[in-house]
């Protein structure tokens, strides 16, 4: 089973590589580079082709504004399969956008700090990947330095995002309490992505125009971070984004150590470090509901939901001992019941729960891979190996799809994989817990 696996997962990765040095998350449906998906993409291929691996993150960050910005989407080639592109985007109306490469003028979860850490543990020729990594860490520094310099209006260590597409967990109903603060105009447009899946697994129409409407405001500023801040009405601290922060800030230390030097940047690392952690858990941890939050700093007030991203601050071993103990409490009884595989992407228990529907209830291999390892670190051994066998079990039946149903007896369809099949992240990070034994 593990082989068979295996090879299906390489070949998934293998179909979506393209010749300009990147892999497409699915085709059809996503066509081009994105930013988190290349980080958990070269963390998979590191297992088996590390040149290629190397080339995703390269290629990634070549695509990095003159501000140490990183974008979410890098459209490398032509594709009129998905909507909006580069002539909806228009990255360049930004001074300090790439001139070379078209993107999106919004970005995605830091994670390629720890992927560079991650790389760097599993590659066999060590000193090799430290030259590589020598020659790219600076620019993920300085995409962590854009951040804490544009992103932080509080100066808190707790960067915002301005819209949903950046928190990667795209149409979350933690969203919809923004969307009843918003009244965008209805768009005229033709969507691609539910030419290639179901309506039923994809947003909305209506919550389109939201994000549509929040891109032309950035627009509207020329995507000056000081204007987004003070006039987008999406601005958030989401939980995952700084969990996955927080992480690359060590990762970069730790690297950073083994590199030697560079005190300078490891002053700043443990300054952002320090202020960060301690604002996350005063800020964002909910007592009540035992796990982090989101906050609305449009709004100025907390959105009180559990999602799989409330417990993503466990890999990054944010929680001490006493939140722990909540969160682990908060995830079996809401999230572990023995009817369900983990994790759903949003509260079962709650009336916004949808299982088959992207962000709003599904289960995330990426977020899984987080929880094993999370767990696995804070000594659940139990929990962090039902998170993995949970996942194995779930391609194992449907297949490398985008997101899956987590209910055990789904009988509405006869498949609980859902989205884009054939699935990079899902095939990469597959790949990385079949072999992490050997590495
Ligand atoms: C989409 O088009 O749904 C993408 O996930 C945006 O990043």
């Amino acid at each position: 089973m593990k082989e068979a696996m295996l090879q299906g997962a390489k070949q998934v990765l293998d179909n979506n590589f393209q010749q300009d040095g990147f892999t497409i998350p699915s085709k059809g449906l996503y066509p081009f580079q994105w930013k988190w998906d290349s980080g958990w993409i070269a963390i998979g291929l590191a297992h088996y082709d590390i040149e290629r691996a190397k080339t995703e993150i390269r290629t990634l960050l070549d695509a990095q504004w003159e501000n140490g910005f990183i974008p979410h989407i890098i459209f490398h080639n032509e594709s009129d399969t998905y909507f909006p592109g580069p002539d909806f985007h228009k990255s360049e109306l930004h001074p300090l956008s790439h001139k070379k490469y078209r993107s999106t003028g919004m970005t995605q979860p830091p994670i390629t700090g720890f992927v560079l850490q991650e790389m760097y543990r599993i590659a066999k020729d060590k000193e090799d990947m430290m030259n590589f990594i020598k020659e790219q860490i600076d620019k993920v520094y300085q995409n962590h330095v854009y951040f804490y310099t544009n992103r932080d209006p509080l100066d808190e260590g707790l960067v915002y995002i301005y819209h949903n597409w950046e928190s990667g967990t795209d149409n979350s109903p933690i969203w919809d309490d923004i969307w009843d603060t918003m009244n965008p105009p209805k768009y005229t447009f033709e969507r691609r992505d539910t030419t290639h899946v179901d309506l039923s697994q994809r947003p909305s129409k209506r919550e389109y125009d939201h994000y549509l409407y929040l891109i032309d405001i950035a627009k509207h500023h020329s995507y000056d971070d000081g204007k987004i801040a003070e006039f987008s009405p999406f601005l958030v601290q989401d939980p995952l984004f700084n969990a996955m922060l927080i992480k690359s800030n060590s990762a970069l230390l730790e690297l950073y150590d083994l590199i030697g030097g560079n005190d300078a940047k490891k002053a700043l690392l443990k300054q952002w470090q320090k202020k960060s952690i301690a604002n996350f858990n005063d800020k964002l941890y909910d007592l009540e509901l035992g796990a982090y939050v989101h906050y609305d700093l449009r709004n100025d007030r907390p959105i009180r939901y559990l999602s799989s991203s409330s417990f993503t601050p466990l890999y990054s071993g944010i929680p001490d001992k006493k939140k722990l103990e909540g969160m682990v409490t908060a995830l079996i009884e809401r999230f572990g019941g023995d009817d369900k595989y983990l994790c759903a992407s949003f509260d079962p228990t709650h009336e916004r729960f949808n299982p088959r529907k992207y962000w709003r209830g599904p289960v995330w291999i990426n977020v899984n891979w987080m929880l094993y390892h999370g767990l696995k670190n804070y000594g659940y051994p139990e929990l962090a190996n039902r998170v993995k066998s949970d996942t194995l079990e779930l391609i194992q039946k449907n297949g490398f799809f985008e997101y899956f149903d987590c209910r055990k007896e789904n009988l509405d369809t006869d498949s609980s994989g859902y989205g884009g099949d054939n699935f990079s992240w899902s095939a990469a990070l597959v790949i990385d817990l079949l072999t992490e034994e050997n590495t």
